[in-house]
C-alpha cells in the first residue's frame, strides 16, 4: 500500500517551490503560510519572502514592523512575529534536528515540528495535520506513523496530505481514483457530497495530474491503462510520465517505474 501510495504521489504531485528544498528555514515559512492560507495563495507570497530573507539570521535581524508589512493577508500577525523569534533562537543556537526539539520553538506545534523534521532532516516521523488524520483513519490500518515506510517519511507525509485533499477528502471520497483503495477500510463508505456550489476552481478530475494518478493506479493494479479516459488526455499524460522516469514502454508493454 504504501508503495502504490508513493507511486501516486510521484505522478500527481504539484511542482511546488517548498517541495523543491530541504532548507528547513524555507520548509517552516511554508508550512507557517500554509497554516492559513491555500497553496496558490502562498507561492508568490513564499518566494518573495524568501528573495527579501533568504536565512533564518535574515529574518532574525529584520525589525517586528517590516515582517507584519510582508505578511499582510496571510493570516494571523503573531504567527509572522513567532516566525521571526523562532529564527532569532535558530541563528543563535543553530537548528534543532529533531521533531521533538522543534517544537520548543515558538509558533511550532507537532504538525509544523514534524513537517520540517521529515522534510528537511528526513526524520522517520508523522506530519499529521487534518486530512493525514482523516486519511489514516479512513484506512484503518494504524495511526499515521505506523504507516510511515522506512526511509521514505518526508515524501509519505507529503503523499498523505496530497491524498486527503485531491481524493479521500473530507465530504467527497473519489475511492475509484484511489491507489490505496485496495487496502482501505472504508473504500466506497464516503457519500457523494451534495452537487450544489460546485467551485470555479478546476476541479482536479480535469487536470493532467488526475490522469496521471489514474495511469500509476491502474498500473499498479496490473489493469494496463485505465479505462473511460479520452486517448487526447492520455497520451499526454503517458508521455509525461514516460519522460519522468515513473514509467516504461517495454517489449511486453507498460510497467512502472
Ligand atoms: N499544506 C501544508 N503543508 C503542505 C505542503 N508541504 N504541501 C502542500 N500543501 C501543504
Amino acid at each position: 500500500m504504501q508503495g502504490a501510495i508513493l507511486d501516486w504521489y510521484a505522478a500527481v504531485r504539484r511542482d511546488l517551490p517548498w517541495r523543491r528544498t530541504r532548507d528547513p528555514y524555507a520548509i517552516l515559512v511554508s508550512e507557517v503560510m500554509l497554516q492559513q492560507t491555500q497553496v496558490a495563495r502562498v507561492v508568490g507570497r513564499y518566494e518573495a519572502w524568501l528573495e527579501r530573507w533568504p536565512s533564518a539570521a535574515a529574518l532574525a535581524r529584520a525589525t517586528p514592523a517590516a515582517v507584519l508589512r510582508e505578511w499582510v493577508g496571510l493570516g494571523y500577525n503573531r504567527r509572522a512575529l513567532w516566525l521571526r523569534e523562532a529564527c532569532a533562537i535558530v541563528a543563535r543556537d543553530g537548528w534543532p534536528q529533531t521533531a521533538a526539539e522543534l517544537v520548543r520553538l515558538p509558533g511550532v506545534g507537532p504538525y509544523t515540528a514534524a513537517a520540517v523534521a521529515s522534510f528537511a532532516f528526513g526524520e522517520q516521523v508523522a506530519a499529521v495535520d487534518t486530512n493525514v488524520r482523516r486519511v489514516a483513519a479512513r484506512l484503518g490500518r494504524g495511526e499515521p506513523a505506523e504507516l510511515l515506510p522506512a526511509g521514505r517519511a518526508g515524501d509519505f507525509n507529503q503523499a498523505l496530505m496530497e491524498l486527503g485533499a485531491t481524493v479521500c477528502r473530507a465530504r467527497a471520497a473519489a475511492c475509484a481514483e484511489c491507489p490505496a483503495a485496495g487496502w482501505c477500510a472504508s473504500r466506497d463508505m464516503v457519500a457523494a457530497p451534495p452537487r450544489a456550489g460546485a467551485r470555479k476552481r478546476e476541479r482536479f478530475e480535469d487536470s493532467n495530474r488526475w490522469v496521471r494518478g489514474r495511469i500509476v493506479s491502474a498500473l499498479a493494479a496490473g489493469q494496463g491503462m485505465p479505462a473511460g479516459i479520452a486517448p487526447e488526455r492520455l497520451e499526454p499524460a503517458l508521455a509525461g510520465l514516460v519522460r519522468d522516469g515513473l514509467v516504461r514502454r517495454t517489449a511486453a508493454g507498460l510497467s512502472l517505474g
